[in-house]
Parts: structure tokens; C-alpha cells; sequence
């Protein structure tokens, strides 16, 4: 495994790499299905025409499709990997510096995986024709979803665990690719922590608006 996936440290710094990817995936994301809360249907379709045609966004979508993957699988190595490395792991991690949040990654990484799933049945897997449903009326479609409550809750429940995973994945990330230092790494923490509360709480504020002002 080792020689195929390289030793932890390249484990981890590939890791890095595809979550500050999915961090900035997110932003542009969220950007664009804010436009889901204007009635006029145009400038959302707009813009998803132009993320679906663009040759830059495609190259990007590649990426970003490889960089899920490889951020969940390398995750869930590197945690099997550490558990056998530490048996007693419960009892060293108590007094760690890191964010309350550091010992449950690997959960919080598996509910937004389900999340994820979910997601692409709604969305993704119209686009790619394996679930039924019109890809060109992805806003048609995400305005009927968030009229099911069902929906609303298991989407605002999965932000929540995404704010939590993303509270610590963004100043780990820096951390492993070694860009801490005493100046900066505060104002990162900061970001961070910023990032963590406003994308989550972002995409939380779509279904909830849809829902009771559409
Ligand atoms: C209210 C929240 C959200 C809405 C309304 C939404 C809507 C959509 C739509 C309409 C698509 C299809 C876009 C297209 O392919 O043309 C899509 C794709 C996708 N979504 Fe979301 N999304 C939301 C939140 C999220 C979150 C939180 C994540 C990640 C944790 C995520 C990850 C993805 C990915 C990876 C794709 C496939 C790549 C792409 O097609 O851009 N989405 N989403």
C-alpha cells in the first residue's frame, strides 16, 4: 500500500491538496446556487450553462472529481493506518492543541460522504442520465426539492457536520502543507473559522428561504 499510495506524509499532503480544492470548489458552488433564490430562473441557468460549457470549468470539474475521491479515500486510509499505528489513541489525544473537532474528522467525513451520495442523486447523476429527471432544469428542480421537508432536513443537518469538518480541515490543511508560522498562522485559524461558519451557513440559508418565501 505504502509503495502504491506513498508514505503518510505524501498521504496526507495529497489529502491537503484535494480539500483546499473542494474549499474553494465550495465557494464558487455556493456562489452559484445562491442564484437559485431569485425568482427569474435565467441567471442560475445561466450560470450553470456556463459552468457545463466552459473548457477552463471542465478541466476545474476533473479535478474536483478526482479531488473527492481521493480526499475521502486517502482519508479513510491514513485514519485505518493511525488506529493501528496508536491502539490507545482515546487517551494521548485528550491534551492535543488541535480543534475539538480534529478527533472526529474521520465521522464528520463520512456523514458528508452520505450527504454527498444523496446529493448526486439529486443533482449529479441527472446530469450524467443514471437517475431520471431534466439536467436543464437543475433550478426547477432544487426549488420542488426544497419544498419536501425530508430534503431540507437531511441537507441542513449535513451543513452542520460540513461546518464542524471544515472548522478543523482548513487550517489542518495549511498546517500539512506546511504553511504555518507564528505570523500567519493565526490569521489562518481565523479564516478558517470564518470559512467554516459562512459557506456551511450559506448553503444552509437556500433550502430554508426556498422553503418558506418561494
Ligand atoms: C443548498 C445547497 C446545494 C445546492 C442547491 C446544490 C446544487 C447542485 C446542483 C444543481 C448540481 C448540478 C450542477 C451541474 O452539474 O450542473 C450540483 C453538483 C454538485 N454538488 Fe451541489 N449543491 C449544494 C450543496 C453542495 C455541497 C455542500 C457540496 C459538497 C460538500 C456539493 C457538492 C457537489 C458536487 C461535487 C457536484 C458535482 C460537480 C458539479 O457538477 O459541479 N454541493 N449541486
Amino acid at each position: 500500500m505504502n509503495k502504491f499510495l506513498g508514505s503518510s506524509v505524501t498521504k496526507k499532503f495529497v489529502m491537503a491538496i484535494a480539500g483546499l480544492f473542494i474549499i474553494l470548489f465550495l465557494l464558487v458552488h455556493l456562489g452559484i446556487n445562491f442564484l437559485l433564490l431569485i425568482d427569474d430562473p435565467v441567471p442560475f441557468t445561466s450560470a450553470a450553462h456556463f459552468m457545463a460549457s466552459n473548457i477552463l470549468i471542465k478541466v476545474f470539474e476533473i479535478f474536483l472529481l478526482a479531488g473527492f475521491p481521493i480526499h475521502i479515500l486517502w482519508g479513510i486510509i491514513l485514519q485505518i493506518q493511525n488506529w493501528l499505528a496508536r491502539p490507545s489513541r482515546y487517551k494521548k489525544t485528550a491534551f492535543s492543541q488541535t480543534s475539538f473537532f480534529s478527533k472526529y474528522m474521520i465521522y464528520l467525513g463520512i456523514i458528508i460522504g452520505i450527504f454527498l451520495f444523496i446529493h448526486f442523486i439529486n443533482f449529479y447523476f441527472v446530469k450524467l442520465g443514471w437517475v431520471e429527471g431534466d439536467h436543464e432544469n437543475f433550478y426547477g428542480m432544487a426549488n420542488d426539492l426544497f419544498q419536501l421537508p425530508l430534503y431540507i432536513v437531511i441537507y441542513l443537518v449535513s451543513f452542520l457536520f460540513l461546518a464542524f469538518h471544515l472548522h478543523h480541515a482548513f487550517q489542518s490543511a495549511f498546517q500539512t502543507l506546511g504553511l504555518n508560522h507564528n505570523k500567519y498562522t493565526p490569521a489562518i485559524k481565523g479564516i478558517g473559522l470564518i470559512y467554516s461558519i459562512v459557506v456551511p451557513l450559506g448553503f444552509s440559508i437556500i433550502p430554508i428561504v426556498i422553503y418558506f418565501f418561494k
